[in-house]
């Protein structure tokens, strides 16, 4: 079966990351792509060999041989698109965050829910790196964590002031932009509810600033990361039980090592296990590179995976109930940096009025 895909969005992650990935995939053709800026449009369908270069999303979506979008947009716009698409008929991968609010991931879950033939899947890129992979094994052996430890940092970028991430509110803050990730994977990794949210923030210029939310659990497991678009890339994950600790350095290719108890700290066995995890990782170094890194690999592998729940109509691993516990966490976060106060994620402060 050929997936024939219809790209909304030709911005920064379709062209660097999401279109090289998908070309990896037999089963799936770019066949069309739209945007808003026809001249961007245009450009990204002519570079990129795209047969289609529709002049609306409306023109995309009537088209028949379009059997799957890819949503690409920035955030406030995603839960529109995705309810066309899904009443349009075609299957769905939407970038991460899923929305800006609660209201309009209830939305595209009702609309996913009227649709159940249709997939859904929300673009959690990290879910998908190979060492959530071996994280999720280690957890197997150690149990479910009741401590993780994450940072998630950035260079500083300034954005046009017509640019959305530059806009208040539109999703291009570091809760919404960057810790969600994080919020995800504290969600994948433990399989546990977030029920408490406590974030505190330093402005460090006009654009930048850091922030650190810790967060309460179900189980009386706990959460905290570090947070910052003013900083050096950094994009690390450590979780604890009481059998080990199991850490995740996501941009090195010998970042993951597991830690089994009883851990002889600093001695000479802890030193001689962190020598043997890094020529344990060199095999796999030569061809990790050649791939083009292992985040090219965690979108090749999201890609297959979402052809593959299409071929064999089965579940995506990154479901739209995903997406909103995600942003419930973050929609707590930027409450609590409000508020001044921890946050419990039922409150009616999170959820509004609506509830
Ligand atoms: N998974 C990740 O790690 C990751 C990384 C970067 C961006 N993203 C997400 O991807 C999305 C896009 O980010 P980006 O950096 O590519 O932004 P971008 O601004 O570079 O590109 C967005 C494109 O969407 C177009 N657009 C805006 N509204 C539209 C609409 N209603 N219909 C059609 N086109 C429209 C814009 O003209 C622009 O070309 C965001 O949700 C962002 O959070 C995810």
């Amino acid at each position: 079966m050929t997936i024939h895909l219809g790209l909304i969005g030709c911005g920064w992650i379709a062209q660097t990351q999401h279109l090289p990935a998908i070309r990896a995939i037999d089963s799936i053709r770019v066949s069309a792509c739209t945007d808003l800026d026809s001249a961007r449009c245009a450009a990204f369908a002519a570079q990129h060999d795209i047969p289609s270069n529709a002049p609306s999303t409306q023109a995309l979506l009537e088209n028949p041989a379009i059997n799957a979008v890819a949503i690409l947009t920035p955030p406030s716009t995603h839960a529109d698109l995705l309810v066309a698409a899904l009443d349009a008929g075609k299957h769905v991968y939407v970038e991460k965050p899923l929305a800006l609010t609660l209201e309009d991931c209830d939305r595209m879950i009702e609309a996913a829910q009227t649709n159940p033939h249709l997939k859904v899947m929300v673009g959690f890129n990290l879910r998908f790196h190979r060492f959530t992979e071996l994280m999720r094994a280690a957890h197997e052996k150690f149990g479910s964590p009741h401590l993780i430890q994450s940072t998630f940092t950035n260079a500083a970028y300034t954005y046009d002031a017509g640019h959305w991430r530059a806009a208040q509110g539109q999703g291009g803050d570091i809760i919404s932009d960057l810790a969600i990730h994080h919020f995800d994977l504290w969600n994948a990794l433990t399989g546990r509810r977030i029920t408490e949210v406590f974030a505190h923030q330093q402005g460090i210029d006009a654009d930048s600033v850091s922030v650190t939310v810790s967060a309460r659990l179900e189980d009386a497991a706990m959460a905290t990361g570090t947070f910052s678009n003013h900083a050096i890339y950094h994009n690390a994950v450590t979780s604890f039980t009481s059998k080990g600790a199991v850490h995740a350095d996501f941009y090195r290719f010998d970042g993951f090592n597991t830690t089994p108890a009883p851990n002889p700290v600093g001695g000479a066995g802890m030193l001689i296990a962190r020598a043997r995890d890094f020529v344990t990782h060199l095999p796999a170094a030569r061809s990790i590179m050649c791939g083009g890194g292992d985040f090219a690999g965690a979108y090749r592998r999201a890609w297959a995976h979402f052809a593959n729940c299409i071929e064999k109509d089965t579940t995506p691993i990154s479901t739209l109930a995903d997406g909103r516990a995600a942003a419930l966490v973050a929609i707590a976060a930027h409450e609590s940096l409000r508020a001044g106060m921890p946050i419990q994620t039922e409150s009616t402060l999170v959820y509004g009025s609506k509830r």
